[in-house]
């Protein structure tokens, strides 16, 4: 009977390969910019942190499925070598396609034949693994989707319509604030950082039920949203000049959109898509309300009716990502994983449509630059 930890490491693995389907090789080749990788490049990637972080150290005997290959696939771990530069990975046309999905089954065999041996500490390093892998399942999505977006036939990724969106109406919901914990809690995994679990203050407040809709954004660009330079953050109002924001981003004008299904009407109950955090702050200057805080939506998550938390879109916050306090780095390779990004970028919380199914969690703490527009980003009001 194939315990829990090995029905994750069958099916993780599996996903991203079923995210990958769709794709043509030369699609899988495709780097549209520098913050967005190639799909094959996520398949192997994924595929180098399990052989690097766990099979080489705790495999007795495993073999390099190719010891050229880590240096290709290692995306920021100073402390394990020398790395190919992020924004050239597109230009990584061998290894093939093919030779990716057998470095994968490589890594997949060995990955069984560890596990029935595998100490504690070994399956908290699968088990990362997965968590891992599940991350690059999302941004395989999104990346593809700017790459998508860059061609003038904007190819559909998933042929079809979406499922309609029918959220509920629209209201308020209030908090009485106070002192509590935030931070995740019991015995479920966790990143680093969303640890350790610690009191915060809060003022009382209130959240919105939902996410802003795009009915409700297009009303806000045809108030002259992005011509207003007041209800903008200084650095906003530069990109709005300097990059001619008039809409969100893959939006073709007030009618139609790009997405995973290609382009489709907007549907206007639907959460508004692919905002940048200024974007997302001059909104709700505009509509007289604020983002919350991380730990505002992390406790308002808890409220009844709280909806669309973790299946629409990111939620941006006004929350720089900081360490919690006692936050301390693991020691070795795995403490790069989120503890240096703690500079220059917003927590987004919550969950999209894009992330696989029980990745998310309320204490999660995604996080990204404030001008990032090509994730699965909204926005939910407070006040
Ligand atoms: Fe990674």
């Amino acid at each position: 009977m194939p315990d829990e930890l090995s029905l994750l490491l069958r099916s993780t693995r599996a996903e991203s390969l079923a995210r990958a389907a769709p794709l043509t090789e030369e699609d899988a080749q495709l780097q549209s910019m520098p913050d967005a990788s190639p799909a094959k490049w996520h398949l192997a990637h994924t595929t180098w942190f399990f052989e690097t972080l766990v099979l080489q150290p705790h495999l007795p005997g495993y073999a390099l499925f190719d010891a050229r290959w880590p240096q290709l696939f290692n995306s920021y771990y100073e402390s394990l070598g020398p790395r190919h530069a992020r924004p050239q990975r597109g230009l990584l046309s061998r290894p093939g396609l093919a030779e990716v999905r057998a470095y994968r089954t490589h890594v997949d065999q060995a990955l069984a034949a560890l596990l029935p041996q595998a100490s504690p500490a070994v399956r908290e390093l699968l088990t990362l693994g997965c968590h891992h892998e599940q991350q690059h399942q999302e941004l395989l999505l999104t990346d593809i989707l700017h790459a998508f977006s860059c061609n003038p036939l904007l190819p559909a990724y998933t042929p079809g319509t979406p499922a309609p969106s029918t959220p509920p109406a629209q209201r308020w919901l209030a908090h009485a604030g106070g002192q509590l914990d935030v931070g995740h809690a019991g015995a479920g995994f966790a990143f680093d950082n969303e640890g350790p679990r610690h009191a915060v203050l809060l003022q009382p407040f209130e959240i919105s039920n939902r996410l802003v809709t795009n009915a409700e954004y297009a009303e806000f660009i045809h108030a002259g949203g992005y011509r207003e330079p007041l209800l903008w953050l200084s650095d906003g109002w530069a990109l709005v000049q300097a990059q001619g924001w008039q809409r969100p981003l893959y939006w073709l004008d007030e009618e139609r959109a790009f997405g995973l299904h290609g382009v489709q009407p907007l549907q206007p109950d639907a959460p508004a898509l692919h905002l940048s955090f200024h974007e997302a702050c001059a909104y709700a200057e505009w509509a007289g309300a604020r983002l919350p805080t991380e730990f505002e939506w992390e406790a308002a998550s808890a409220l009844p009716g709280f909806a669309q938390a973790s299946d629409q879109a990111w939620q941006w916050t006004r929350s720089s990502y900081q360490p919690y306090p006692g936050f301390k780095a693991a020691a070795g390779a795995v403490g790069e994983y989120n503890g240096k990004f703690m500079v220059g970028q917003q927590v987004l919380r919550g969950g999209s449509l894009a992330t696989p199914a029980g990745h998310a969690r309320p204490s999660y703490r995604n996080f990204f630059p404030p001008a990032a527009r090509w994730q699965f980003s909204g926005l939910r009001l407070a006040r």
